[in-house]
């Protein structure tokens, strides 16, 4: 599933419309953010985040790796492997105790076995000024859910 994202609001907006499609308790979710340097995969991680009802500021875990959410669907960890060098260092990142939440995760390369946890994976890259956004569905629920936002795009 392709989609051409203009500008930052309409990569705003395409975050919002998956987590619409999300069930209403996200913990277990994990969504791969893919997509070179400022491809706008922060600017996918925040909106999504904001939509889920946290006000204020929504920093870049470049540094800290995880930044926790307690929201009303749910926790929402936003994680980004930037910064890991080998999968050995992702052993300081609790993987295990992010499982009571939904992970939005930037760099997910940086630890291939990921790649099998996942249940979206979102590729984001250069398209002019713009972006282009392509989903893939990691799990079958991924793939569901794929299915069910494409249908609703040909309703509209
Ligand atoms: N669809 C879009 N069209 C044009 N610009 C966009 C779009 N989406 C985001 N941007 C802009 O791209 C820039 C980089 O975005 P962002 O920080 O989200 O990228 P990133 O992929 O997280 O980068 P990094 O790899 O450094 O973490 C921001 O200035 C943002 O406003
Ligand atoms: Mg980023």
């Amino acid at each position: 599933m392709k989609t051409a994202l203009p500008d930052e609001a309409a990569t705003i907006a395409f975050a919002e419309r998956l987590l619409d499609a999300l069930p209403e308790e996200l913990a277990g979710w994990t969504i791969l953010l893919n997509g070179e340097l400022g491809a706008g995969k922060s600017t996918f991680a925040r909106a999504l985040i904001s939509a889920a009802g946290h006000t204020g500021t929504v920093p870049s875990p470049t540094y800290t790796l995880v930044e926790p959410y307690a929201l009303p669907r749910g926790n929402i960890y936003h994680v980004d492997l930037y910064r890991i060098a080998d999968e050995e260092e992702l052993r300081y990142l609790g993987w295990t105790e992010l499982d009571d939440g939904c992970r939005l995760v930037e760099w997910p390369d940086r630890a291939p076995g990921l790649t099998e946890q996942a249940d979206l994976a979102l590729t984001l890259s250069y398209d002019g000024d713009g972006r282009m956004a392509e989903f893939q569905g990691q799990s079958s629920r991924g793939e569901a859910l794929l299915e069910a936002l494409a249908s609703a795009d040909s309703e509209d």
